[in-house]
Parts: C-alpha cells; structure tokens; sequence
C-alpha cells in the first residue's frame, strides 16, 4: 500500500490563486521524498492537503489510503509535522510542550515523559528541557518542533524546511535523524526543502514543483535520464587541441560536455597523442542542482 498518494491533487486559494495544479504522486513508506521547489511553488499548501489542513479544490490526497479530507482524526495520529511556524507554548519548558502534546495524542503522562526525554536527548536539547520555550534560539525552537512532531511515533513525518535556522552541526543532526527514521524506523518522510545539497543526500526520491505544477518527479538517477542526460568531463591538463571544444575554469580546469564514458579515454588520448600533459581527469553527473535549474530554467545547461 502507498504511504502518500495525491491523485490529481488542486488548490486554488479563495483569492483566485492556483497554489497547486492536478498534482500526481505516489509514495512507498520508507522513502525520503524530497519536495523541491522555488518560493510559491506550492509546496506547504500541498503539505497542508495531505496532513487535512486545507480542503482540496480539486482531486484527493490520502496517507496509507485514508483520504485527509474525509477522516483527518485518523490521518493527524498517523503523521508528524514540522513546519516554520508551529503551535507551541512559550511558557511552557521544553519538557512540558513535549508532555502536552503527546497528552493531545493520547498518550499516558509517564509514556509522554519517557518519549519527550528521549528525543531531547536525540535532538541535544536535553540540558535546555526545563527552561521556558520563549528562552529558547530559532535552531533550539525548530529541533523542539521536530521532537514535537515524533512523539507519538508517526508513520509519516511532513518536514516543512525542518533545518531553517540550524546552525550546519545542528543542521547534519537533523538530517541524520531524517535518514535513521527512514532506514531503521521505515518512517516515510515528505521533506521540503530550498538546501539541495543536502537533499540529495538524505532523499530516495524527488518532486520538483514550480507554480503550482510537478515538472518532474523520480529517483535522482531517473531524472538525470528525464531532465538532464549527460555529463561533464573535467581535465587539468596542457597542451590541449584548441579543436576541443571546452570551457575552462577560473582554476584552469577544462570542462567538456559528454554524453558518454566512451568519450572519456578518447578525449585524454587525444590530448596525450599531441603532446600534451594530464595532471588530473574526473567526470562530474548531473547534481540535483543542475538538474533544479534546468528544470526551473534558472541555468541555460546542466554541468
Ligand atoms: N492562505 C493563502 N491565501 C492565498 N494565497 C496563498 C495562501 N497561502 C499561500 N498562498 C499562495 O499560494 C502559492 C503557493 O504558496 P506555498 O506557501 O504553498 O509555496 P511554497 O512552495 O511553500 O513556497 P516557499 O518556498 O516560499 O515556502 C503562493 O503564490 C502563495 O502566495
Ligand atoms: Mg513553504
């Protein structure tokens, strides 16, 4: 059974707006789906479809086949969500908001306690677990948001940006987190996300949106072959046939599209038969990077 599905999924906001056009995805649990996409794509709308925040205006979204319009009770006790803003009590410790939440989720007062110390201690906020929430720092605030969201131990966890504000140690935590809640715990996980890097990290599989639309969806590997087949040769070297035609670095460093290996040995023959020297040679696929810009038309090629 699907974890996520969105069947034709739409929003259009009172105001007119299409903040999400006929949207198709079907998610297996245990995958990291990374959700990418530039400012007003449509991202959280869609994240709020699928945890039963908004109503769809068109098409349907369910989590392990409950629809998240017609039984939300049944999709909030399956999911965690993180998003920028979340409801918590700034005068409240950190401690208290975890306990008050997992009460809201049914759980016993010593089972919230157990559970609420474990994730401060994963999210090393353990030492700040008795101070007031309004003392804590944007990057303590979001980890807590995070711990917030696991309490009740969710199938699904919908992270809304979880690492804006981190600092990169806090920043790595959280994504090994993501990645160990996937792998060891089968949590599937509906990231979205503007840090490609590490998104192609941590993710099995991407949804690229842009005004409302998915333009591509898949596994890195899938849309290298959809969106931005081949690669860049990069060779430091002299003597090189001015026939080749290249593009070099400010680092000197030669870049030459190629479309396959086979080009490789025969450029560096090529380069050695007339007399020149190769100091270092390596190809470079497509990143998730290029490939988002190529997508989203920001960048003329992939490189
Ligand atoms: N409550 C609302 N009423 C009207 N329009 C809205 C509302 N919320 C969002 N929108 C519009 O819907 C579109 C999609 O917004 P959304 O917040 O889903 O984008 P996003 O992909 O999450 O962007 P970001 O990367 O900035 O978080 C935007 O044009 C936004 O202005
Ligand atoms: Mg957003």
């Amino acid at each position: 059974m699907n974890a996520i599905t969105l069947i034709e999924l739409s929003k259009t906001y009172p105001g007119g707006k299409k903040a999400v056009d006929s949207v198709n995805i079907n998610l297996s649990p245990g995958e990291v789906f990374g959700f990418l996409g530039p400012n007003g794509a449509g991202k959280t709308t869609t994240v709020k479809l699928l945890g039963g925040m908004l109503r769809p205006t068109g098409g349907s979204c369910s989590i392990f086949a409950i629809d998240s319009v017609k039984e939300p009770e049944k999709v909030h006790a399956l999911c965690g969500v993180v998003t920028e803003h979340a409801q918590m009590y700034d005068s409240l410790t950190g401690i208290q908001n975890l306990m008050f939440y997992g009460s809201v989720y049914g759980l016993s007062s010593s089972e919230s306690q157990k559970r609420g110390l474990e994730l401060l201690n994963q999210l090393e906020l353990s030492e700040a677990k008795d101070q007031k929430l309004f003392s804590y720092s944007t990057g303590m605030r979001q980890r807590l948001s995070l711990a917030r969201s696991l309490i009740h131990q969710p199938k699904i966890l919908f992270l809304d940006e979880p690492t804006s504000g981190l600092d990169p140690e806090s920043a790595q935590n959280v994504h090994g987190m993501i990645r160990h809640l996937a792998k060891e715990k089968g949590i599937t996980v509906f990231l979205c996300t503007h840090q490609l890097r590490y998104a192609q990290e941590i993710c099995t599989r991407y949804g690229l949106m842009d005004k409302g639309r998915l333009l591509a969806e898949g596994t890195l590997d899938q849309l290298r072959t959809k969106v931005c087949s081949g690669a860049v040769m990069k060779i430091k070297a002299t003597g090189v046939p001015s026939d080749l035609s290249c593009h070099q670095t400010p680092e000197g460093v030669l870049e030459i599209p190629i479309q396959s290996e086979e080009e490789v040995p025969k450029t560096a023959r090529r380069i050695v038969e007339s007399g020149g020297n190769i100091y270092h040679i390596s190809t470079k696929l497509p990143s998730l990077e290029d490939i988002y810009f190529h997508l989203t038309n920001r960048k003329e090629n992939c490189r």
